[in-house]
């Protein structure tokens, strides 16, 4: 199954069913956010959760564009990404749990094929503030999954939101595809990381608003927000075992391998990996038309640690040149049938990677001399301090995480800790300052 053929059969079982189709908004959120990125389909929406009509209905489809940097540590595994395309359809005040299940079972294995026998779900087992959702896990039944295919999860895993700080929330019941794997051990389910369940889609049922002093108010409406990766979706209808092997991101693996040269490939799954999804994720932020270009500041530093990260592996794996244009290029190819922004933007793009990229050149001479005059001063087992890690970033835009394998090599302690604390109380002076 391709991409284009998900994308139009999700907008359209959920056409049939009412709903209108709405369009991506912008990565950089419209409004006042606290956040920096759209992390959700739900996120443009958010005025909406909270009893405002919206123009197009109470049933609303769509796939937004997602950043997320959450799980940017896991990135180069099968499945996490920090851009990624969310499938999503929402119910304003309309239906609920049970339309809500109903249509994604129904959409999972009636027009893609998935066996009943493949799923596995998670439903909100409760705590002291709300109840546990017996209600879904009913329904859940009644569809006829297999009740030891139900699990039962504490907040952590099964309640989701607000964005940011305050606003809407709720329990939700998460939907597993089961890989085949041989289980881990006895307590192996969704929960476990071994990656035998991959999350495919989260129904969200808001039902609580989240206030500053983090109580929960019962929402006036019920609302239903899902979402699900087109990655992981695309990955799973065509059995195979990752993302990356997928159309979204076949070619760019493709293109990195042959860039960078490596004598034996198979030992750089990870790093092709990581350097398709930051590249990516970039080529997005570049093409969203908001001009958001590399600093150190906001959207502009999350772009910078991509480009930069992905910058840092090319050359371990000893590549001089640029190659980021010619990664881009591939990208936009791919993805601008449906997001012609990229294509737009196509020069911005190219043009903000290669000033990034000499760039990041004159960092590393100056930073790593800098550097290097700092360690002279210290012997194995002691610490460089959080203000010098600090200088060293924001004098050179030296990486932190640079500064640590240094200081890591010459068996010297860098305090990491200290410099994210002070790398906070920087970045809330400067946005107070704003
Ligand atoms: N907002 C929920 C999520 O991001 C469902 O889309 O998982």
């Amino acid at each position: 199954m391709r991409a284009e053929e998900i994308r139009r059969l999700y907008v359209k079982f959920f056409e049939e069913r009412g709903h209108k189709e709405i369009a991506s908004a912008s990565l950089i959120p419209e409004n006042d956010s606290d956040v920096l990125f759209t992390t959700a389909g739900m996120h443009p929406l958010i005025p909406y959760f909270s009893g405002l009509e919206h123009p197009m209905g109470k049933r609303l489809v769509g796939i937004q564009k997602c950043v997320r940097t959450d799980d940017i540590d896991e990135v180069g595994d099968a499945f996490h990404h920090t851009y990624f395309e969310m499938l999503g359809n929402w119910s304003l005040g309309d239906y609920f749990k049970q339309e809500s299940i109903k249509m994604s079972f129904d959409f999972l294995t009636g027009v893609l094929g998935i066996p009943a026998e493949r799923l596995a779900v998670t439903v909100f087992g409760g705590n002291e503030q709300t109840p546990k959702d017996t209600e879904a896990y009913e329904i859940w039944k009644e569809t006829g999954i297999n009740e030891n295919r139900i699990y039962f999860y504490g907040m952590k895993e099964n309640w989701w939101g607000p964005v940011g700080e305050t606003g809407p929330c709720g329990p939700d019941t998460e939907i597993f595809y089961d890989t085949g794997a041989n289980p881990c051990g006895v307590n192996c389910g969704p929960a476990c990381e071994c990656g035998k369940f991959v999350e495919i889609w989260n129904n969200v049922f808001m039902q609580y608003n989240k206030l500053s002093d983090g109580s929960y108010a019962k929402l006036e409406e019920k609302y239903v927000d899902t979402g699900m990766s087109l990655e992981r979706i695309l990955a799973v209808s065509n059995n195979l075992e990752s993302n990356y092997e997928t159309e979204c991101f076949y070619p760019v693996m493709e293109k990195i391998k042959s860039l960078t040269k490596a004598a034996n490939p198979q030992n750089y799954t990870r790093e092709y990996r990581i350097i398709a999804d930051h590249m990516r994720a970039a080529a997005f932020i570049l093409g969203d038309g908001k001009k958001v270009t590399p600093s150190n500041k906001k959207h502009g530093y999350i772009l910078r640690r991509l480009i930069r990260r992905v910058i840092r592996i090319i050359r371990m794996m000893n590549v001089s040149e640029n190659i980021l244009p010619q990664i881009a290029e591939v990208i936009i190819s791919i993805n601008a049938p449906v997001y012609p922004e990229l294509a737009d933007n196509r020069e911005f793009i190219c043009d903000q990677l290669n000033k990034e990229f000499i760039q990041f050149g004159k960092t590393l001479t100056l930073g790593l001399k800098a550097a290097e005059k700092l360690f002279s001063h210290l012997a194995p087992g002691e610490k460089l301090d959080a203000d010098a890690i600090f200088r060293l970033f924001d004098t050179f835009g030296f990486p932190p995480e640079l500064t640590g394998e240094l200081a890591n090599e010459r068996g010297i302690a860098a305090d990491m800790a200290g410099f994210k604390k002070r790398l906070a109380d920087h970045q809330e002076k400067s946005r107070r300052a704003q």
